[in-house]
């Protein structure tokens, strides 16, 4: 399958105007679904999401971490989106892994190549869209997905490339386990309360480097088109351009993350593990004209095999289970196989009362 990577590269060589294959016409195509939403206005432009500031929620100032795990509360129940700033993940590991993935997809396509197709666990996938085998319309993105743990797996060029992502995998899932404990705590529970139900030492990581070539005609395309993500909390972090909007009262708001933060999302199986309490939320990526937008998201779950259904502490008599038990990696599967579709997945597992 041809790459965005050189859908780009060949639009802004030839001599024809720059345009865009049909192919990846998104909101021409989509655009009936679509109406519903109100593309980014004015007011949108001025909203901001929670920022939870990380040292807080490691203060051994007890005051200090259990207002900032109150913060966090609010976010995920408010936003499921939040802003993560003094994580102490250092600035250069951040470059490092950017300009490692960068380094990815300027090797040449064949090598790529060999990391196409396959199976959907298949723990090296490369491939452009979401789904390419079922979409009528292309995506505006090339990806690369890397199971990293419980065990690691990653390309091995370009050089050190599977060094820089290990490391900075490792310091996500550190980052990643202390807003579970603040969570946990948040939920009313004591602070490994998540990692002991859902088995977090042993649990699945999964790397998603996103690249978005500049566009064109970006008011036609699509990075990543509405969805949410699985998995109980997604960590992302983009080179310096800006794409990312999340959908709140039926208007996307675009979101500016402050230099050196994270963004950090829930994503369906921390809605499903709260009875509905933290609900993932939907977002998408835009592309734009001036350059290649790089993002790195990893998304944390449990183990593959196992089961998430609403926690038995967070359930009641007047707090019934609102979704059914499903395996993370059956769960997975149905999303990964279709095109991607907003919340969708979740009406599968959802109970209707
Ligand atoms: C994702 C995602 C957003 C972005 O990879 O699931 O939502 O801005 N990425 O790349
Ligand atoms: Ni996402």
């Amino acid at each position: 399958m041809l790459s965005v990577k050189k859908v780009a590269e060949s639009c802004v060589s030839s001599s024809k105007l720059e345009r865009i294959p049909s192919k990846y016409m998104y909101l021409k195509n989509k655009s009936d679904e679509d109406s519903s939403v109100i593309l980014c206005d004015e007011e949108a432009q001025n909203i901001t999401i929670p920022t939870i500031d990380f040292s807080h929620l490691i203060s051994s100032n007890p005051t200090q971490r259990s207002k900032e795990i109150q913060q966090l509360g609010r976010a995920c129940t408010d936003w499921g989106f939040f802003m993560l700033i003094n994580h102490g993940v250092p600035e250069t590991l951040r470059e490092e892994v950017l300009r490692a993935c960068k380094g990815f997809y300027d090797l040449p396509e064949e090598y790529k190549r060999q990391y196409e197709g396959g199976d959907i666990f298949a723990p090296i996938k490369c491939g452009t869209s979401f789904n390419a085998n079922v979409e009528k319309t292309f995506l505006w993105r090339d990806y690369l997905k890397c199971h990293v743990h419980p065990h690691f797996h990653a390309p091995s060029n370009p050089q050190g490339f599977s060094e820089t992502t290990e490391a900075y995998c490792k310091r996500s899932r550190e980052v990643i386990g202390e807003l579970l404990k603040g969570i946990s705590i948040s939920l009313g529970q004591e602070e490994n309360y998540i990692h002991k139900v859902m088995n977090i030492e042993s649990g699945f990581q999964m790397m998603v480097v996103n690249f978005y070539p500049r566009c064109p005609m970006p008011d036609q395309a699509m990075g990543l088109p509405p969805h949410s993500d699985h998995g109980l909390l997604t960590l992302l972090l983009q080179n310096e351009l800006e794409g990312l909007q999340l959908l709140r009262n039926d208007m996307w708001i675009p979101i500016h993350p402050l230099p050196n933060s994270f963004i950090v999302n829930t994503g369906d199986h921390m809605e499903i593990l709260t009875n509905g309490k933290y609900k993932s939320n939907i977002h998408r990526a835009i592309v734009n004209k001036n350059a290649t937008r790089i993002t790195i998201g990893t998304a944390h779950g449990p183990p593959l095999d196992a089961v998430v259904g609403p926690a038995t502490e967070l359930i009641g008599e007047d707090n019934p289970p609102a979704y059914r038990a499903i395996k993370y990696k059956d769960y997975m599967r149905l999303q990964q196989s279709k095109e991607l579709d907003g919340k969708s997945c979740l009406g599968h597992v959802r109970i209707s009362i």
